[in-house]
């Protein structure tokens, strides 16, 4: 699997297991023990999701060396703050169970964000978090808060794929050697995407799925990706990117598909307060 080298000198899984959606109560489970069997080497989990536990167990059941999985976690909105950013860190750990955590993000950037970074600067020193990041910051977000981050954070977790390509957020992480990972990497399962003309005439010349091709055009271009399938089949063929390489001019055609629009605004009014009251996360 090939890997990117994050801005603090750890490297990370250029492909990512997201388990988004996917329930704790065994699901996840089954899941991760799958993607693992799969190849995946790179888990990608919330507080949020509810179902850290089970990404914990199937690690711990998997067999394989805790220091060849990558897991990242993140914090929920409810533990920002300094003080309440321990407790959350502290929970995760917990519930996880896996002894550290490789890389936790911010999850959704509102809120007392210093002062639940300075807590994760501290988890970071002291060797419980490997790496910090933040997720869904927008341009306007992001300089408001990261310009006064001691550390600049290892990645930005934000919706990426051809339709959506971020220009703009991507320009000012260049400058914190900051890595994008892209959520919705397939656009949810888009049709107007997964057949777009574009896609499908490099589908006919590789050989490959139009998932496959969007994939390897994210990670090509440097982006850490991290789709979702409950198929078997697409679960392995996600994997399967690393043995074919587009052209310049195919990654300039893909490129010029980006629309600037997405299905996520982090600065629409009312965001935030919709995210605050979805639920609550407990111990
Ligand atoms: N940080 C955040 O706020 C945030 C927000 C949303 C998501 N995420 C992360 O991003 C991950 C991915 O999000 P997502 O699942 O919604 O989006 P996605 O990966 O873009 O799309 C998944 C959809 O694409 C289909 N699919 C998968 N592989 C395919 C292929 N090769 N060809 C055609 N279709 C394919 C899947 O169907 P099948 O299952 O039938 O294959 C599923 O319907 C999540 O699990 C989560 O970890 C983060």
């Amino acid at each position: 699997m090939m890997r990117f080298t994050l801005n603090d000198g750890n490297t990370i899984p250029a492909i990512g297991f997201g388990v988004f959606m996917i329930p704790g109560d065994g699901p996840t489970y089954d899941a991760v023990l799958a993607a693992l069997k799969a190849g995946y080497r790179h888990i990608d989990t919330a507080a949020a999701y509810f179902n850290e536990e089970d990404v914990g167990r199937a690690i711990r059941d998997s067999g394989i060396p805790r220091e060849e999985i990558f897991v990242t976690s993140k914090l929920w909105l409810q533990d920002h703050g300094y003080e309440q950013a321990k407790v959350g860190i502290a929970r995760s750990l917990r519930k996880l169970d896996i002894g550290y955590i490789d890389l936790y993000l911010i999850h959704q950037p509102y809120g007392d964000v210093p002062g639940a970074w300075k807590a994760m600067e501290e988890a970071k020193a002291e060797g419980k978090l490997k790496s910090i990041g933040v997720s869904n910051m927008s341009p306007a977000i992001w300089k408001k808060f990261v310009p006064g981050f001691e550390t600049k954070p290892a990645v930005n977790q934000v919706e990426f794929n051809p339709l959506y390509q971020e220009k703009e957020i991507r320009a000012l992480m260049v400058e914190t050697n900051t890595l994008l990972e892209a959520w919705y990497p397939l656009g949810h399962g888009d049709a107007s995407l997964l057949s777009n003309p574009t896609i499908q005439a490099l589908v006919d010349k590789y050989g490959k799925n139009a998932g496959q091709i969007i994939l390897r055009f994210e990670v090509q271009d440097g982006v850490i990706t991290l789709p979702k399938s409950t198929n078997p089949e697409r679960i392995r063929t996600n994997l399967d990117i690393f043995d074919f390489e587009l052209t310049g001019d195919e990654m300039n055609k893909i490129r010029a598909m980006d629309t600037g629009k997405g299905s996520h605004d982090p600065d629409a009014p009312g965001v935030e307060q919709m995210l605050r009251g979805a639920f609550v996360i407990e111990d």
